[in-house]
């Protein structure tokens, strides 16, 4: 099993998960730059260990965060020293404390307040008021941070660091659009898009129009890309991926969210990466191709004789 790096941060839609799928797909030379247009967490580009790489995301916290850490304005010991002192008033004073720590970050919004709120959090999420500010509830968990926990960020925001000082990696807060403007051919481009009607917030919203102009600005794309997006669920399918994107070449593998504890809320999701390319491993396997696409058939033809499909 492949050994994914989880990054400090943690966002919607991360990707960990599906971290060793996508590494797999990744046909590249490493010439040219890893450019990641909406990097999130980062936990992708952090994985594949690019030696140049132009990180991007329009939320300006997370790249602050990044930059931060790139810098040495933040590394582990000082992370170790802020959540030691600031997990202990968490579990002295529990809630009332969080918002205090949510008041202050969004006047001063300091990355270090930025990881505490991430870290306990309702759910690690991320999100922005229409004022700009950070409005996620408390994560009810007031003994968050012990001491193994913080060790594990601490960690986290070590190999952050020295990843960053030792290769040529570039944190930008930047709209998509800007990122994508010079590109190489011996660039490789990861993207996550938020999903169209998923999400808004006031650092990330996304639109038919957006998704457009990125279909847009891929196609013409003189290096490789890969674009990560849904399949299908239960009740939906991704219907672009039958129109935009149908010229692409489509990975698909199965992912499932949680929501709450009980197994049974499970819920399936197919998740897919639309390429320019085709994947070396499956020119070498494609008894595993058929395999994959003789599955999605049996899938769809399931799914339509429940009438999960819309
Ligand atoms: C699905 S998340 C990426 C998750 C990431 N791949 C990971 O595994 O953590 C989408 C990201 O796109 C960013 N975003 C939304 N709209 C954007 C835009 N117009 N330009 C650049 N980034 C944008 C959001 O802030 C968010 O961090």
């Amino acid at each position: 099993m492949m050994k994914v790096m989880i990054p400090p941060i943690k966002c919607q839609g991360i990707k960990s998960k599906l971290v060793p799928f996508i590494k797999r797909a990744v046909d590249w030379s490493f010439e040219g730059r890893w450019i990641e247009p909406f990097m999130g967490s980062g936990v992708v580009g952090f994985n594949i260990m690019p030696r140049k790489a132009i990180f991007a995301d329009s939320n300006p916290h997370l790249i602050n965060f990044y930059n931060a850490i790139a810098s040495g304005k933040l590394d582990g010991l000082k992370v170790r020293n802020f959540l030691e002192q600031h997990g202990e008033m968490l579990s002295r004073r529990g809630q009332d404390y969080y918002y205090e720590v949510r008041e202050r970050f969004n006047k001063t919004h300091e990355p270090s307040d930025f990881l505490f709120l991430n870290r306990c959090c309702f759910n690690g999420m991320i999100r922005f008021n229409r004022k700009g500010d950070f409005n996620v509830p408390f994560g009810h968990k007031p003994q968050r941070f012990s001491k193994g926990y913080i060790t594990k960020v601490v960690n986290q925001v070590d190999y952050v660091h020295v990843m960053s000082r030792h290769f040529n990696w570039s944190f930008i807060c930047q709209d998509f659009k800007e990122t994508l403007k010079d590109i190489s051919e011996d660039d490789f481009i990861y993207c996550d898009p938020p999903y169209v009607g998923r999400h808004v917030d006031y650092f990330d919203s996304w639109d038919e129009e957006n998704e457009q102009y990125l279909f847009e600005k891929l196609s013409q794309s003189p290096c490789k890309f890969i674009l990560s997006t849904w399949h299908s669920n239960q009740y939906r399918k991704n219907v672009s991926l039958e129109t935009l994107w149908s010229e692409f070449h489509v990975l698909t593998k199965e992912h499932f969210y949680h929501v709450g504890a009980k197994e049974k809320n499970r819920n399936p999701m197919l998740e897919a990466l639309v390429m320019n390319f085709t994947p070396k491993h499956l020119e070498k396997e494609p008894v595993e191709r058929a395999e994959q696409l003789l599955l999605l058939e049996k899938l769809a033809e399931y799914q339509e004789s429940e009438g999960l499909v819309l």
